[in-house]
């Protein structure tokens, strides 16, 4: 996958605008041209969804998928199986990492081996639960600092703060990229400040009834893609926004819902005990709110009062939880319909699989991505014997061969002392098909005679772009992967 290159600063010697060691200039997402006054195209992001743009940290993630993506590809797999692969860690991640930490552990396990009780994942139409988008998963409104730990640059051990309004800037999508061209290289991110136990790590703030602070900018200061302050003045706090959206949906209270799922409802004492200040009370009393209490604030107040902050409580891990594993549940190479499937990529702590795993993988935290395995040809290999030595199969030498593509010409041709990366050693994807280019042959042929059809030789041009310059010229003898689906 392609990434895009930062910009380079004149002056960068010095804090706050030198590159974080290490990094290269691959760390920006790839983005569309400048193109002044056209909000749609300037610099976008050329990705799946471009909100992925919004803020800093989500852009760098999306960096590091893009990354852990090649880092696959580097290692032998096809695009397909690459994606495949990410995307059922990150299903892995989503479940079992972001999950667990948020909501109760046994609310998770128990939908996971029970099945979804109240979201179903295979309805149609599909929608999302109003109850989740506009309170339970708002919850991460309360999450949110002020200012973050990013680099060397940007932090609060000494450097300028990376607060929400800076964070914000250095995207496309909501700040012009801070009228660069591509990211400065002095944002590139450094994962060891944000994700981790070291001292210099930004956690999240605790789940309560308070937003980080009450004069950020950045959360009640909103202001339109265009850049004006939102009006009226509400419009522009994003907690009025919540409660103004849960009530005009005409969402049940925090007490109905608990009611109807069955689970401990919060007494009248423990919403006023878990409120933020003597506003809050106030305003709680007077509107009859410590009984009937919106959901988004009743979620946060139960996350307050059941554990202290650390993680939602019974209403707002059901909420939770039910619709993220049943997306889990409905996506494509869903693991929660794959009886038995584990995490197989490289994790600090074996049969896991963890966010910081992830990001390890990717080559952006703690060092470089592993290094794949290597073997040196010893007289009289075979690449299927390689294969049966290093990887317990010999039908997997396609494996090997695509992936010293550049150092093989013909599969039945190694010789001794060279040195061939290794596919890793769990299998992961299918084992690509191979095909030797016979007289006469065009891709148009092959996709014919392979695929069903002819309109599809651009899927074997594009599995094969390494050997191929020009689709109209392929050798006899050449040998070709043939992909999956064409
Ligand atoms: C600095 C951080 C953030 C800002 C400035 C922000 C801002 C906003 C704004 C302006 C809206 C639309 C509000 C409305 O008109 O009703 C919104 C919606 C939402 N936010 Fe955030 N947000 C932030 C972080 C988060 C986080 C960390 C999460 C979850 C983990 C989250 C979850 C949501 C959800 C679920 C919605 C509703 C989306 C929908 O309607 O489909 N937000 N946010």
């Amino acid at each position: 996958m392609k990434l895009g290159k930062v910009t380079t600063l004149t002056d960068n010697t010095q804090p706050p605008f030198k590159r974080p060691p290490g990094k290269t200039d691959d760390n920006d997402l790839p983005r569309e041209p400048a193109a002044p006054g056209n909000i749609e195209h300037d610099r976008a992001a050329l990705i799946g969804d471009p909100r992925n743009d919004e803020n800093l940290i989500v852009a760098q993630l999306h960096v590091a998928f893009l990354k852990a993506h090649n880092a696959l590809v580097a290692q032998g797999l096809s695009f397909n199986d690459a994606s495949r692969t990410l995307r059922q860690h990150y299903q892995h991640i989503v479940v079992h990492d972001f999950l667990k930490r948020i909501a109760e552990p046994a609310v998770v396990d128990d939908i996971v081996s029970h099945g979804n009780r109240w979201f179903n994942p295979a309805a149609e139409p599909f929608r999302m639960p109003l109850e989740f988008s506009f309170a339970g998963y708002r919850l991460g409104h309360t999450m949110v600092r002020a200012a973050y730990n990013f680099n060397l640059n940007f932090n609060l051990h000494g450097g300028v703060p990376a607060s929400l309004g800076l964070l914000f800037t250095f995207t496309a999508l909501s700040g012009e990229v801070g009228d660069f061209k591509t990211i400065p290289e002095n944002w590139i991110i450094e994962w060891e400040n944000v994700i981790g136990t070291g001292p210099n790590v930004s956690n999240a703030r605790r789940l309560d009834t308070n937003i980080a602070t009450k004069d950020d900018e950045a959360l009640f200061g909103l202001r339109t893609l265009t850049g004006e302050t939102e009006t009226p003045p509400d419009a522009a706090r994003l907690p009025v926004r919540n409660l103004l959206r849960g009530y005009r949906m005409r969402l049940p209270t925090g007490q109905a819902v608990a009611h109807l799922l069955d689970l401990p409802v919060l007494s009248k004492d423990e919403v006023l005990a878990a409120a933020g200040d003597a506003k809050q009370v106030a305003a709680l009393t007077a509107g009859g709110f410590e009984s009937r209490t919106p959901l988004w604030y009743y979620v946060l107040a139960e996350a307050a009062h059941f554990h202290n902050g650390q993680r939602l409580g019974p209403v707002g891990s059901t909420l939770v939880a039910e619709v993220l594993i049943g997306l889990v549940r409905r996506s494509q190479d869903s693991i929660l319909r794959q009886a038995g499937w584990k995490p197989h990529l490289p994790a600090a702590k074996a049969g896991t699989f963890e966010l910081a795993d992830l990001l390890r993988f990717a080559g952006v935290l703690g060092g470089t991505a592993p290094k794949p395995r290597t073997y040196k040809v010893k007289k009289g290999d075979t690449l299927a014997g390689i294969a049966k030595a290093e990887l317990g199969n010999a039908d997997r030498w396609p494996q090997i061969y695509l992936l010293n593509r550049a150092i093989i010409r013909n599969p039945n041709q190694i010789f001794p002392g060279q040195v061939l990366a290794l596919p890793p050693t769990t299998p992961v994807g299918t084992i690509p098909k191979l095909y030797t280019v016979k007289k006469n042959d065009t891709l148009s042929s092959i996709a014919k005679a392979q695929l069903g059809s002819a309109s599809k030789w651009p899927a074997i041009f594009k599995a094969n772009r390494d050997v191929i310059d020009d689709p109209d010229r392929i050798i006899p003898g050449q040998i070709l992967v043939i992909p999956e689906k064409g």
